[in-house]
């Protein structure tokens, strides 16, 4: 993999100062921004504040009472109006704000003054419907310009939005509906996935005959396929536009109503609901959004290649790029269809400066090789992103080379659904890069490395990350359960301390390398999902008595579900009922939750006490020597499993 010019870069000492011609048009240039947010950090953070358009300004930046935070109190705002309404006020209505290809290359170019429109009238249509300010409204679309519509309607309004990932399975969006007692859900017929379409509104009406919440559910016609209307609660999506007006005054919302909700797993079978609020989250986003990505509105064309259904894409394709005028591409399908390059054709197309991935999307580019980028002009690009995963340095080099043709400076970027937007990251007209590092904190944040006992460890050391100091896009709790909130992230480092679950080490310049999740949260192509949520779905299945589900080391994918399942009385397991499995995880969560390896095995370790020994499964997994393992109750069983997976892996 690594060519000659790529070993040439790594003896540069992996150490990568930003191209002076970056430094000298960069929105963050001078690198006392860093001293002048530490020295007032609640100030720092109100200038960025005040870049937005406020009804009324705040009267008191921070209010903490930990581990409940108020950003900007007494302010008044609306997220769409200054999405929108801001930048058409400016007389910038007819900028592009998404440039939307389609999976089959349909092409659909959006202004502001057009976006602003579409938003009113759908907006309307959700009140005509009875939808007001707190509801909450699901929101199950695929990528197209109807899904940020939808979410900027909400805001409008002062709906709560709660988008629900495409690619999830009706029972996942059951239970995001009840948590969040939603009683709007808004729909398409079906969705495109390489080619073939998913019958979306099927699985949404599965959802909706699974609850009595919902009273209405608007439908966008993507597919055209035929569909089960439900007469008195189905509504067309195209009617309710058509009959309303494009004027819909933005509702004035305290900086700390409720912006939306994003439900992501957690280590329980039951996923959070993570509550994200208006002004802070906005501030945040907003302040990122120009500072990390560099964004010019007036020249860049960018390109998050996240799915909105995804804090990713809430945060970096809808809020930041919008709040900051910024023209974005908004791609509908697969990186490799119809071929595997279709993201060059697209940055070369449109032109595009700024592109934000994951790890393992640069993986995949890797393994396809580098003449499929090389086969297009990409010399429009000036920024690279990375998010959702450790990137290992080899995919950064590659990335900087093939992708940014070593003229791009890249930024990993570090944060959660939790933290609504980015955290530890390097800012790119200041910081020399080392592939594989996040850097430092974001102005204004205080990231610390800390031991078993919650002490800051030196550089050279490593531990836990957490953050010291509240954040204005931090969330606000949990949805409906404050006390899941307090013990999740508050309690293992006391009160103030929020622990984020990662492991990290600071290295001798006191730069920040994430590890990866310490806890039973998996990471799957940048897609968190919990060992547990995988094991109740596998026990769900009338075949299976017992599940442990444990993440093991993935080339591509960073890591891969490996499930450990014993039958219920003499049924044997084999490779049909392995898929029967996969498939019944994919019905109970989401393709993206299958376990990669299924391996049946009479009996699973336990300790004498009767619980799971899930570390020594994820030694199994992936393959490493077991320690003493006599101190079990059924130790027998361990050389079995051992053997077991050899021959699973051998045979795959
Ligand atoms: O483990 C970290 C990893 O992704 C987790 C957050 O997942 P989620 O809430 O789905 O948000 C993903 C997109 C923001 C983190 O706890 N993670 C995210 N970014 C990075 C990362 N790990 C290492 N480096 C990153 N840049």
């Amino acid at each position: 993999m690594a060519g000659p010019a790529i070993e040439n870069l790594f003896r540069e000492g992996r150490s990568f100062p930003p191209p002076p011609e970056f430094t000298a048009q960069a929105n963050a240039a001078d690198p006392a921004i860093y001293e002048q947010a530490e020295a007032d950090w609640q100030g720092w953070w109100a200038s960025q504040a005040e870049r937005l358009r406020w009804f009324k300004t705040w009267d008191t930046v921070l209010e903490w009472k930990a581990p409940h935070a108020k950003w900007f109190l007494g302010g008044r705002l609306n997220v769409s109006d200054n999405c929108l309404d801001r930048h058409v006020d400016d007389g910038q209505g007819d900028q592009v704000a998404y440039h939307w290809e389609a999976e089959s290359g349909e092409r659909r170019t959006i202004t502001y003054a057009q976006l602003k429109d579409e938003v009113c009238r759908f907006a309307n249509g959700l009140k005509r419907l009875g939808v007001s300010r707190g509801d909450r409204v699901a929101i199950y679309l695929p990528m197209i310009p109807e899904l940020p519509v939808a979410m900027l309607a909400c805001a409008r309004i002062g709906a709560i939005h709660s988008v629900v990932f495409a690619g999830f399975s009706s029972q996942a969006l059951v239970d995001r509906i009840d948590d969040a007692d939603a009683r709007a859900v808004i729909t398409a017929d079906g969705a495109y996935r390489k080619g073939s379409v998913i019958p979306l509104k099927q699985s949404a009406d599965t959802a909706m005959d699974n609850t009595d919440r919902v009273r209405t559910c608007v439908v966008v016609r993507r597919t055209g396929e035929d569909i089960d209307f439900t007469d008195g609660r189905d509504h067309w999506y195209h009617d309710i536009i058509a009959d309303e007006s494009a004027e819909c005054p933005p509702e004035p919302m305290d900086a700390e109503d409720v912006l939306y909700i994003l439900y992501t797993s957690g280590t329980t079978g039951k996923p959070k609901g993570i509550v994200h609020t208006t002004g802070g989250y906005l501030t945040q986003v907003a302040a990122t959004q120009r500072l990390v990505f560099d964004l010019k509105p007036d020249t860049d064309v960018y390109w998050c290649a996240a799915d909105i259904g995804w804090v990713t894409g809430h945060s970096y394709i809808v809020y930041g790029p919008l709040a900051n005028r910024a023209t974005s591409v908004l791609y509908e399908g697969a990186p490799d269809h119809p071929g595997r390059d279709r993201f060059w054709e697209i940055v070369e197309r449109y032109r595009v400066t700024i592109l934000y991935t994951a790890p393992t999307a640069i993986r995949s580019f890797m393994k396809w090789g580098p003449d499929l980028p090389a086969a297009h002009d990409m010399t429009s690009l000036r920024l690279l992103g990375s998010v959702g995963e450790p990137i290992n340095p080899e995919a950064w080099m590659w990335y900087a080379e093939h992708i940014g043709g070593r003229r791009c400076p890249v930024v990993d970027t570090w944060w959660q659904t939790e933290t609504g937007a980015i955290m530890i990251t390097p800012l790119p007209g200041l910081t020399a890069t080392k592939p594989g590092s996040a850097m430092r904190s974001f102005p204004g944040i205080k990231a610390v490395v800390v031991d078993e006992q919650g002490q800051a460890v030196e550089p050279g050391g490593g531990g836990y990350l957490t953050l010291q100091r509240p954040w204005p896009g931090m969330l606000r709790t949990l949805w409906g359960d404050d006390e899941r909130y307090r013990l999740t992230y508050w309690s293992r480092f006391g009160e103030d301390v929020y622990f984020a679950g990662d492991g990290a080490k600071l290295d001798e310049d006191g730069h920040v390398w994430l590890l990866g999740r310490v806890d039973d949260v998996m990471n799957v192509s940048g897609h968190r999902i919990s060992t547990t949520e995988v094991e109740s779905a596998l026990v769900d299945h009338p075949a299976v008595a017992e599940a442990a589900v444990s993440g093991r080391k993935d080339e591509m994918t960073g890591q891969a579900i490996a499930a450990f399942v014993t039958l219920r009385g003499d049924r044997q397991g084999d490779e049909r009922l392995a898929s029967e499995l996969r498939q019944h995880v994919a019905e109970r969560i989401g393709k993206i939750a299958r376990p990669a390896n299924i391996l049946f095995t009479p009996d699973l370790p336990k300790t004498r006490s009767g619980k799971i020994m899930r570390r020594l499964l994820k030694d199994i997994a992936e393959g490493r020597e077991l320690g003493d393992v006599t101190t079990l109750a059924n130790s027998d069983i361990v050389s079995e499993l051992k053997q077991r997976s050899t021959a699973a892996t051998e045979g795959e």
